[in-house]
């Protein structure tokens, strides 16, 4: 029997990560006629559950694959015939890039280096790359103004700086190279599927516990919150139709200090479960170190030029949200006792044994 022709074979790094699942969980069924292959070596963010309702769908598969790997994305780009990457693996906590710069710096750069070079050679199949990164790459906002995509690049943590580089790559292989590259710049992300190390899934979990919740510093940093979906759409939208070298900026113009998204994460989660008010366990630490004051988003350009816009409100999306976490306690703690991990095995491992 031949090999089942797709209109596109795209390789999804970072597919078992929170964007990532999300991401794969949208394109899968809307683009039957495409290949999507997950290219994932499953750190301690990468979570194979995620994608349980798409796993045996003929237009998915996945690669265990480190993007420090050169020779190992080599032989999988040839053997699906890649015809383009949304690219998004990444180390992407900024705590841990503060005690640990190593790995943000090898996969963060490094891997997309790799991911570069295999897209260069395929120049003649007009292959597309799509680089998805960060707006924490412009630093930080005083108390107003917005980042724009002509705004400078000013990282402040090993992450964004790592994130800056492997941005500044892309341009320079577009630039150099004429290859065609997108790239997006998002804000602060929510919804299904976060890895309770970040703030909205880590405030659910601990209120939930009766834990503290450790808010950094006097709590007035400000963040841009977008539902995962409308960056998944906005992704999708890039993808497709994104000129060629161009950047898109992403956000939800939903600004709000820490402080008052973990009083509004409290409020909901007092009203669901019935308790005392759950903002007594608000707790001040000590404050992240280089932590960025504000970020916000100047969305116009994607916008104007191809017709974005998020669907989600910020009060609809956070309720939905703080739900979902409720009703999948389960999947919060198999994530913090490290247990989702054993699904490869018993998925993947198993299976190449049996053929
Ligand atoms: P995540 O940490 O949840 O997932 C990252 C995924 O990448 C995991 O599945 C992990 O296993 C995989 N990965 C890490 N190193 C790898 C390597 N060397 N080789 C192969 N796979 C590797 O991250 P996320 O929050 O889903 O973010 C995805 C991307 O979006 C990142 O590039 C991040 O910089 C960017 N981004 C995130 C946000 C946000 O709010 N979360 C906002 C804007 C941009
Ligand atoms: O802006 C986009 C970025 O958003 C992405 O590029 C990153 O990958 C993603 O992790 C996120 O970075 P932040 O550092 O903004 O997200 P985090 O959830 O870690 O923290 C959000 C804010 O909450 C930040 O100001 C730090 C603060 N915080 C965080 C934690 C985990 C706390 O006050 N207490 C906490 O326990």
């Amino acid at each position: 029997m031949g090999q089942r022709s797709y209109a596109k074979r795209i390789g999804v790094t970072g597919g078992a990560g929170f964007i990532g699942s999300n991401l794969l969980l949208h394109l899968v069924p809307r683009y039957p006629d495409y290949l999507f292959v997950n290219i994932d070596c499953l750190t301690y963010a990468g979570n194979l559950m995620n994608l349980e309702s798409i796993e045996s769908k003929d237009n998915y598969c996945f690669e265990k694959i480190d993007i420090r790997q050169f020779e190992t994305l080599l032989e999988c780009f040839d053997r699906h015939d890649l015809t383009g990457v949304i690219h998004l693996a990444a180390e992407s906590h900024v705590d841990r890039s503060i005690t640990g710069p190593s790995a943000f710096v090898s996969t963060n750069i490094n891997g997309t280096f790799n991911l570069l070079e295999l897209a260069r050679g395929r120049m003649d199949r007009g292959f597309r790359f799509h680089h998805v990164s960060t707006d924490e790459v412009y630093g930080s906002l005083g108390e107003t103004g917005y980042f724009t995509e002509q705004s400078p690049y000013r990282p402040n943590s090993p992450y964004s700086a790592s994130k800056a580089a492997g941005d500044h790559l892309v341009r320079a292989y577009h630039e150099t190279y004429g290859l065609d590259v997108v790239t997006t710049n998002c804000s602060n992300n929510y919804g299904p599927y976060q890895f309770p190390e970040k703030l909205i899934p880590l405030m659910i979990r601990n209120a939930r516990a009766g834990l503290k919740l450790p808010v950094y510093g006097d709590g007035r940093n400000v963040r841009d919150w977008l539902h995962v979906q409308d960056h998944c759409e906005a992704i999708d939208l890039v993808f497709h139709e994104g000129s060629k070298g161009g950047s898109y900026n992403i956000g939800g113009h939903n600004e709000i200090t820490n402080l008052e998204l973990v009083q509004r994460i409290c409020a909901i989660l007092t009203d669901r479960l019935g308790t005392e008010p759950l903002d007594r366990l608000i707790t001040f630490v000590e404050d992240r170190p280089g932590h960025d004051r504000r970020y916000a988003i100047d969305a116009s350009y994607i916008q104007r030029e191809l017709g974005w816009k998020p669907r989600y409100t910020f009060a609809d999306g956070l309720a939905q949200t703080v739900q979902w976490y409720l009703d999948h306690t389960n999947w919060m703690e198999r994530c913090v006792s490290g247990d989702y991990s054993k699904y490869y095995d018993r998925m993947y491992a198993d299976r190449r044994e049996m053929t």
